[in-house]
């Protein structure tokens, strides 16, 4: 079943549970009942209801309507309890709710939480000197989202093109890879490949290039322009499916970039922070890009934190007045971002997902090759691909993962993402392969 008409079930579906569920002429969401889900909770029928009435139909969830996280687990309003095995796209790496970050963010929330970059704070300044020191990097600039690290790192590059690598004005040229994911600004929609995220939103940004991911040919060919400023790649591209470049990839783009005097942006907003086995996935080749986006789990989840890492000679191009954003960098973020990165440390969250993924790709390549055709990944971002039939595909194994207790999510047809939160230990991963296992084998 295409998209669009999995979409159009769904809100068949949720309009019936509407009109089932509730007296007719009722308004759900202007009763403080319905606001409030506790005197008289809300059944999870009338929760996708009411957001399917008043919310934009830009997403389409998984039905599972939660209410609580803690851990590597998540509650929906009836009790029933799921391993978590999206982790909010990465950006719960560090499990639901974890104390330590809570700590922070409630300990900053009671003191001060804005001053906008008009003034200075206590707070910003010990969290940019503790994350450039662990990253490696002269400075950071705070943003917010995912994507504004991408639109960041894309004005650094024109910028430095400009003045240090002498690009004519306005001729700069950013590469980006088939199969990019990073967000849904004009930007990150002009650089895109998958016409869900482009069709119907021209005109584009101009001066984006596209070359095939994992190909170094069509990459050197793209670089040898004088007016290429950077090339921006995920290390392992996630939205696309968790597509494993080859071994070396990232290294020849190191050794490509330098010698061509070009920018290489990495994109560590989803395979950053622990994720992929390492610190970042870079490190897997311990090679060091010139730009590193981070967000997601730089929070851990808790509160929008990303952030870009670069040195002098690329940030200072930026002058004050040139780039912000009004939260990027406020004392609730900092706070919570340094407690996330201690978190990732002092848990040896890397570590674990190093060895949780070689265990969890092991156990899974068992499952028949009938139903499940490729199982892949690093560290503890993985994807299965399903074999669709007219009786199953991705999506009905996702409603059954969730019957037994796992919340996953498809992406792009036939691909279910598979990554828990770092937390994860052997034993319940062990039952966390079990109920996968005991899903494709009901088909
Ligand atoms: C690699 C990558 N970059 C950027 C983004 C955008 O992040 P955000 O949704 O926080 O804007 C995503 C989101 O999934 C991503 O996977």
């Amino acid at each position: 079943m295409n998209r669009m008409i999995k979409l159009r079930c769904s809100l068949r579906y949720t309009a019936r549970a509407l009109h089932q569920n509730l007296p007719s002429g009722s308004r759900p969401a202007s009763t403080a009942a319905s606001k409030t889900n506790t005197e008289h909770p809300l059944t999870p029928e009338q929760i996708f209801a009411r957001e399917d009435k008043h919310g934009a139909h830009n997403y389409h969830p998984l039905p599972v309507a939660l209410e609580k996280g803690k851990g590597i687990y998540v509650w929906d309003v009836e009790g029933n309890r799921y391993y978590d095995f999206l982790s909010a796209y990465s950006a719960v790496n560090q499990g639901h709710c974890h104390p330590k970050i809570i700590a922070a963010l409630n300990a900053q929330a009671s003191k001060l939480t804005l001053t906008s970059r008009a003034f200075y704070n206590n707070v910003l300044g010990a969290y940019e000197e503790y994350i450039t020191n662990l990253f490696g990097y002269d400075k950071v600039l705070p943003m917010n989202t995912g994507v504004e690290s991408g639109e960041t790192a894309c004005k650094l590059a024109r910028r430095w093109a400009y003045t240090v690598k002498g690009v004519p004005k306005n001729k700069a040229k950013i590469i980006f890879a088939n199969g990019n994911f990073w967000g849904r600004t004009m930007a990150a929609i002009s650089s895109s490949t998958d016409p869900s995220s482009y069709e119907g939103f021209g005109p584009f940004m101009p001066g984006f290039d596209l070359v095939p991911y994992n190909d170094v040919p069509s990459l050197e060919k793209a670089l040898q322009d004088p007016n290429t400023a950077a090339f921006m790649v995920e290390p392992i591209q996630g939205e696309a499916g968790v597509v494993v470049p080859d071994p070396g990839y990232l290294t020849t783009i190191r050794e490509l970039c330098t010698k061509y005097n070009v920018l290489w942006i990495a994109d560590e907003v989803q395979t950053g922070l622990g994720r992929t086995g390492r610190r970042l996935a870079v490190d897997h080749e311990e090679v060091r890009p010139d730009i590193v986006l981070l967000g997601k789990a730089l929070s851990g989840g808790t509160y929008p934190v990303s952030a870009v890492l670069c040195d002098d000679e690329i940030m200072l191009t930026i002058k004050p007045g040139e780039h912000g954003s009004t939260f990027g960098g406020n004392p609730i973020a900092c706070q919570v971002a340094m407690a996330a990165l201690e978190v990732m440390e002092e848990e040896r969250l890397a570590e674990n997902a190093q060895r949780m993924g070689e265990l969890l790709r092991s156990e899974l390549s068992k499952l028949p090759k009938d139903i499940v055709t490729t199982v892949r990944g690093k560290g503890l971002l993985n994807a299965i691909i399903i074999k669709e039939t007219k009786d199953y595909d991705a999506w009905k194994v996702c409603l059954r993962l969730r019957d037994n207790g796992l919340l996953a999510k498809p992406t792009h047809g036939d691909i279910i993402r598979l990554a828990p939160p770092l937390t994860i230990n052997e034993e319940e991963l062990h039952e966390c392969v079990e109920i996968i296992q005991r899903t494709i084998m009901s088909f």
